[in-house]
């Protein structure tokens, strides 16, 4: 999907184009400035849009991730405050559930692989539990096996979703004898519904009793139950913030540990930088976490080239709208968006455009953000680098997500220092089975070049993944 975007892109020397597939408008866009216009000074003229929400309505109803205008500004307002950096610097729940994961593989067979992706799914999932719930899933104690069943659930619904969008307006002529999210949705509800009910429960109780729930002290589900004992409003509003945490995370923390498998001088330095200023058995602290500025490169250029949220989508509202001129990849002038129209913008094409970020732009080179000239382009024009979006709708799980994966990373090289794909088990990207498969080398913009030395299988539903797992072997550290 990503080659025909970026060879669409090359083809008609612009960043934003009219799909106009059978006679229906549809833009696509990679451009930077629009993407920044559509998040911030021209937020009020777009939303989600009814089609959009019509397609994940089974998967999302009525979470902040679906909805626009009074009811989004609610949710975002309640949610808002159990995202303060107060809450989300609470070190310890990240530690205590990264430790399982570090136990988990120290006590791994030295002489095998595990996936990763699906540790780290585990770790996200048990940790968001916690935050949000205040109650662990616990799926890293792997006792009850039918977390596979849950996860397998997400990544379908997420893929049915995507299949839909592709699809455009003709879905629902696919699913006109049945609802094809029914099976997932039944599955999903399984581990969540009993703590919703039971969190209405105890408000019901605490509300006979007299008492009140105190939000500096209560979890983010009990706080939701004491505005809504709609059990489907509060089940929703938990699996929009509990995708929001799991997968992107997960997403992040997998491809790092990958390029650090295909990097091993990357590795090393962002260790060095770990043993000399935390040691090996120091804890992180918010202050020693700011001194940490490779492994911060490492994580942005991860999420430069491997964006967790690949691509979003917005529609115009009733009017039209005129988007400025676009950025200097092509520097077209303005252009005009038809009332109701959806528009899908590309970060991962944007974050890889060599116009915006050098002939070198496809490359892992954490060192870039380092490079006086970068650091001024990006602090000027920040739109250029925006994994976690901008302006008021911008992830409201930022730092919670940068405190999760920064903890978990330290705990992780301090006690292994080298690790290497299984290529026994690791699915190979399908181009490399075929020599005939196209590798999309034509496209110098932007985008694909990088598949001529993959050895995962990206893929993605809503967030990114890599197919099959990311089978790893590491080594323990001899200091
Ligand atoms: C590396 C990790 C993450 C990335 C890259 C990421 C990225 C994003 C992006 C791009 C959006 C905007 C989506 C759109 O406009 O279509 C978003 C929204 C959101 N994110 Fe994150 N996110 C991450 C982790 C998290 C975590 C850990 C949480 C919560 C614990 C979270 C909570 C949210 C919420 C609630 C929204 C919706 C905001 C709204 O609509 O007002 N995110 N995220």
């Amino acid at each position: 999907m990503m080659d025909t975007f970026a060879e669409l892109f090359e083809e008609c020397k612009a960043t934003t184009i009219n799909l106009r597939i059978l006679w229906v408008d549809k833009y696509i866009t990679m451009d930077s400035g629009h993407i920044k216009y559509i998040y911030n000074s021209g937020f009020s003229k777009f939303w989600r849009g009814h089609t959009q929400k019509e397609m994940t309505e089974c998967f999302l109803g009525s979470g902040i991730l679906n909805r626009d205008d009074e009811e989004w500004k609610t949710h975002r307002m309640i949610a808002r405050p159990f995202f303060a950096t107060d809450r989300v610097s609470d070190l310890d729940l990240f530690e205590r559930n990264a430790q399982k994961v570090i136990d988990i593989m120290l006590n791994a067979d030295p002489k095998g692989s595990l996936d990763l992706e699906d540790l780290f799914a585990r770790l996200t999932v048990d940790t968001a539990s916690e935050f949000l719930f205040g109650e662990n899933l616990n799926t890293l104690s792997y006792t009850n096996d039918g977390f596979r069943s849950f996860t397998n659930a997400f990544m379908d619904i997420q893929a049915l979703i995507r299949r839909r969008n592709l699809l455009g307006n003709f879905w629902p002529l696919l699913e006109l004898f049945k609802d094809q999210s029914e099976g997932h949705k039944k599955v999903i509800r399984g581990w969540v519904d009993p703590l919703v009910v039971r969190a209405v429960q105890i408000q019901k109780e605490m509300k006979e009793k007299g008492q009140t729930v105190n939000p500096d002290e209560c979890t983010f589900l009990e706080y939701l139950a004491t505005t809504t004992q709609d059990v489907d409003v509060l089940r929703d509003q938990l699996l929009n913030i509990l995708l929001a945490a799991r997968d992107t995370t997960t997403a992040l923390l997998s491809h790092v540990i990958y390029l650090f498998a295909v990097h091993p001088d990357v590795l090393k330095k962002a260790r060095e930088e770990i043993l000399e200023l935390i040691g090996s058995e120091g804890v992180l602290t918010a202050e020693n976490m700011r001194g940490l500025k490779y492994l911060r490169a490492v994580l942005n250029e991860t999420m430069r080239l491997f964006t967790p949220l690949p691509m979003s989508i917005r529609d115009t509202r009733d009017s039209g709208v005129t988007l400025p001129r676009s950025d200097a990849t092509y520097d077209s002038p303005p252009m005009y968006m038809p009332p109701k129209t959806p528009i899908l913008f590309v970060f991962y094409l944007m974050q890889r455009n060599k116009a915006l970020w050098g002939s070198d732009a496809e490359e892992f080179k954490p060192d870039r953000w380092f490079d006086p000239e970068l650091q001024q382009k990006v602090s000027s024009n920040p739109a250029i680098f925006t994994p976690f979006a901008s302006g008021p709708r911008n992830c409201l799980g930022q730092n919670y997500a940068l405190n999760e994966a920064t903890l978990f990373l330290v705990r992780l090289l301090q006690r292994f220092d080298e690790f290497a794909i299984d290529e026994r088990k690791q699915l190979p990207p399908p181009w490399k089975k075929d020599p005939n498969v196209d590798t999309g080398l034509k496209n110098p913009r932007s985008g694909t070049s990088r598949k001529e030395i993959e050895r995962i299988w990206p893929a993605f539903a809503i967030v990114i993944h890599i197919n099959g797992g990311l089978w790893i072997r590491f080594k323990k550290a001899s200091e």
